[in-house]
């Protein structure tokens, strides 16, 4: 059996692909800082080895892979809250680049060398078309996208000079949860769009904030490409694969190709739950690029990743379920 270190393991896209992992056959070791984890987690539904600790601590690192046999690892630990990234850089560089380097030099010395990582569509900045394929142009407009841009060269620089192979993986917009209701989403603070309309659906919250409805898209409002968690889990399954097949470095998209607006979301979400949702028109978020779309095209050739869940529908049903069962 392969082991797989899933650091961040505990955090929300961690938690889903280490469940896929136990489901495909791999035994998962977590390592994980728990500043935005949730250990009940781990101990409840994964049911595994959690080492509490941080990816800058390279005396960790060394003791872990020294006392376990390690075949890959999935890198999800990471801050991510872009407008925070703005504010504190440091924090951001500190944990996302640092943190990074300081796992892969550990990684190196202890000869394992296969890494999939976890990227994002923030990477592109504001893109030149859409739906985005890989080989646009990156300029991220944020600190966050920043880290997670300068990882992935330094990915590209390893696997010129050390035998060393990398997938990097840029998300689009992760949404919804686990269909068995094992696992979720659950940020504290909680940012992003579809669980705070969900909050608003189950009177955790009294509205939702519609940011910025002059946008130049059909009603105004942004566009996302919303991905299924479970989806992208899997792709991280193919992925490792990939790299356990001798695949070489390489980055893929992971979107579903369609974009919803902010109000199309909150339209569907008021389908699916049944309840009315006060949606407030509020001016534009400051550093939200109008309209992001993936293509998954060459996930889809190359990996054979085929999302399972690609109607907002079942995003958004399966998010449902796990608000109501977190918050009864
Ligand atoms: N939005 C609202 N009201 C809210 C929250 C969000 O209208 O209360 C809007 C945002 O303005 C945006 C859309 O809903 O247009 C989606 O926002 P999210 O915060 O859910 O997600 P983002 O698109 O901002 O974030 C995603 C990823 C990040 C990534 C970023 C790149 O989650 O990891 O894209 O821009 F960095």
């Amino acid at each position: 059996m392969k082991t797989v270190l899933v650091t961040g393991g505990a955090g929300y896209i961690g938690s889903h692909s280490a469940l896929a992992l136990q489901k495909a056959g791999y035994e998962v070791i977590i390592l994980d800082n728990l500043v935005y984890g949730h250990q009940d987690l781990v101990e409840t539904v994964l049911k595994t080895k959690l080492i509490f600790g941080d990816t800058c601590d390279s005396n960790l690192l060394k003791q872990i892979f020294s006392t376990h046999e390690i075949d890959a690892v999935m890198h999800f630990a990471a801050y991510a809250y872009v407008g925070e990234s703005v504010t504190k850089p440091a924090k951001y560089y500190r944990n996302n680049v640092v943190g990074t380097l300081t796992l892969l030099e550990a990684m190196l010395e202890a000869g394992i060398n296969k890494f999939v990582f976890s990227s994002t569509c923030a990477t592109y900045g504001l893109p030149e078309t859409v739906p985005i394929k890989e080989e646009q142009s990156q300029n991220p407009i944020n600190p966050y996208g920043v880290t997670k841009l300068m990882v992935e060269q330094i990915l590209q620089d390893f696997s010129h000079a050390y035998d060393f192979r990398s997938v990097c993986l840029r998300y689009f917009n992760a949404a919804g949860a686990d269909p068995e209701g094992m696992l979720g989403e659950d940020h504290n603070p909680e940012t992003h769009l579809i669980p705070l309309v969900l909050q608003a659906a189950s009177g955790h919250r009294d509205s939702i904030s519609i940011f910025g409805t002059d946008y130049n898209t059909p009603d105004g409002t942004c566009i996302r490409d919303y991905i299924h968690v479970s989806d992208l889990a899997q792709a991280h399954i193919l992925a490792l694969k990939y790299l356990l097949d001798d695949g070489k470095t390489d980055v893929f998209n992971l979107g579903n190709g369609n974009g919803f607006s902010v109000k199309q979301v909150i339209e569907i979400a008021r389908k699916v739950t049944g309840q009315e949702i006060k949606a407030l028109e509020c001016d534009r978020r400051p550093g939200d690029p109008p309209v992001l779309v993936g293509s998954g095209e060459k996930a889809q050739q190359i990996l054979g990743w085929q999302p399972q869940y690609y109607t907002l529908e079942d995003i958004i049903a399966h998010a449902w379920q796990w608000h109501q069962k977190r918050h009864q």
